[in-house]
Parts: C-alpha cells; sequence; structure tokens
C-alpha cells in the first residue's frame, strides 16, 4: 500500500531512436552545477566531455577553471596539500577532501557520486526525479502502523528513498533556483527532471550510439533475412 512506482518522465532519448535533449541536458548541467556539486563528485565525466551537450571549446575551457570546487593537489616544494584550478582533462571533483570529512560535513552520511547513478538505482532516470520531488511531511498513518520508522533529526522523510529517511535535504526548494540560461522556466519539477536528463547523458553518454548500432543491426538482418530466403528459393529451385 506504501510502495509505488516513479513517474515516468518520458525523456526525449528513451525508447529506440531516442536522441539526447541537448537543450535539456545543459539546464541539466546548470542545475548539477548551482546545486548538486556543492555535495556530489562525476568522478568518471571530466569537463572536456560537455563538448556533447553543444558547448564549444573555449566555453568548456571556461567552465573548467571558473569551477567554484577545485582540484585536490599537492604543492611541489613544501610537499602540502592543497588546490589547483581546473583543467578540461579534469574530473568533476569532489568538494570534500576524503570520506571522513564528506561525512562530518553531512551528519555522518556520505553524498555518493552520481556519474552512474541513473543506472545504480532501479529505473534510476525517473528514481532521481521522484526522489528530489519526493520530500514532504512523514505521512501520519504510516507512523501510526510503523512507529519505529519516526524520522530521526537530521534525516529528511522521503518516500523514494529506500530507508524512508535521508541524509540529504532537500536539494531543490524552490522555483526559479537555478536561473535558466534558455528561459525555459525552472520550476522545481522542471530543474528535477532536467538534472534527471542531465544524469543519464553521464551514466550512458554513448546512448546515441548504441541505439543508431542498433538500428543499423536490425536493418541489416532484415535485409539479411530476405538474401537467406531468396538464397534458398535459388538453390532448391530445381528440386521437386
Ligand atoms: C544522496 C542526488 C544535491 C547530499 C543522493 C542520491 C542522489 C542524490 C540520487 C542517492 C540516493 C540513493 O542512495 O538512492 C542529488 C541531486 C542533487 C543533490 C540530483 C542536486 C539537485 C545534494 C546536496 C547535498 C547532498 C546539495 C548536500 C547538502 C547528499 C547526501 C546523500 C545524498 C548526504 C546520502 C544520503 C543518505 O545516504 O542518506 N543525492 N543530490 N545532495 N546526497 Fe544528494
Amino acid at each position: 500500500k506504501y510502495h509505488q512506482h516513479p513517474e515516468n518522465i518520458g525523456l526525449a532519448s528513451n525508447g529506440f531512436f531516442g536522441r539526447f535533449d541537448r537543450r535539456q541536458l545543459q539546464r541539466g548541467f546548470q542545475v548539477y552545477k548551482e546545486v548538486c556539486s556543492a555535495c556530489h563528485s562525476l568522478k568518471y565525466v571530466a569537463f572536456r566531455d560537455l563538448a556533447d551537450l553543444g558547448y564549444s571549446e573555449g566555453e568548456v575551457k571556461a567552465i573548467a577553471t571558473q569551477w567554484a570546487i577545485e582540484q585536490p593537489s599537492v604543492n611541489p616544494e613544501t610537499g602540502e596539500a592543497t588546490t589547483r584550478k581546473n583543467i578540461p582533462s579534469d574530473r568533476f571533483p569532489s568538494p570534500f577532501a576524503n570520506e571522513v570529512a564528506a561525512r562530518a560535513a553531512n551528519n555522518n552520511a556520505l553524498p555518493p557520486d552520481l556519474s552512474l547513478m541513473a543506472k545504480a538505482r532501479h529505473d534510476g532516470t525517473n528514481y532521481i526525479h521522484a526522489l528530489l520531488m519526493g520530500y514532504r511531511a512523514q505521512p501520519a498513518a504510516l507512523l501510526k502502523e510503523f512507529p519505529g520508522t519516526k524520522t530521526p533529526t537530521g534525516l529528511h522523510y522521503n518516500p523514494w528513498f529506500a530507508n524512508l529517511n535521508i541524509a540529504m535535504p532537500p536539494p531543490l526548494t524552490s522555483d526559479g533556483q537555478v536561473p535558466y540560461a534558455d528561459g525555459t522556466r525552472a520550476t522545481k519539477d522542471q530543474m528535477a527532471r532536467d538534472v534527471a536528463a542531465f544524469l543519464t547523458w553521464t551514466a550512458e553518454p554513448k546512448l546515441e550510439r548504441r541505439h543508431a548500432a542498433g538500428l543499423a543491426s536490425v536493418v541489416f538482418l532484415l535485409i539479411f533475412c530476405f538474401l537467406a530466403w531468396g538464397a534458398y528459393q535459388n538453390v532448391w529451385r530445381d528440386v521437386k
């Protein structure tokens, strides 16, 4: 009775012929940049991969050098840990030096890397959207039936999270939180959709090539079936 499936957000990249909506991916990247990157890394995605979203080489360079979270580095003279500006070949860094620091800043929870989140969770794309939109007050009926599930202080009730109480505070709190460069109205739902689309791309940047290869294979097999059938007719033509 408490179990539901996330809403299907129906991305342009879904389905046999699906292709990414680049404008949506750019908006989703903006949400990641302005909100999620404060806690979550994308350790399998490099700044230069953004070229695939339609950013020019110059824009990628600017995004990397202006990125608020710098790369961990070592001072070659003193051996001290320090940071340096990002370059296009760097991956999106974590804001925390290590797991201990990350947990210390997050009520002992660890913000996971988001690169593959859309694949790591069941129905991940829709899950990310549902999770971001899912924060609410804990239903009284649930609490009455299962008193042990009361949300502890410091956690947040979210029916989409596996154990119902998540350490992540609601990241999307108000409409217009991310001022979209393309003029799209940044409702909470729109931002959640867009960042889910962006994280679908980070988890499978070669989705379009996979779809194209699949299509080419099916077309080839259809032609091949026809040829094989023709050859069969030809070989047995004289045999009664
Ligand atoms: C966990 C997405 C912003 C802190 C997660 C999870 C996702 C996610 C998908 C994993 C849930 C799971 O394990 O199933 C996002 C997105 C964000 C965002 C898309 C931006 C829109 C933030 C921010 C913070 C944060 C700004 C820090 C203030 C955390 C923490 C966890 C988490 C601590 C671990 C939760 C737990 O294990 O209880 N986030 N996040 N996130 N996030 Fe975020």
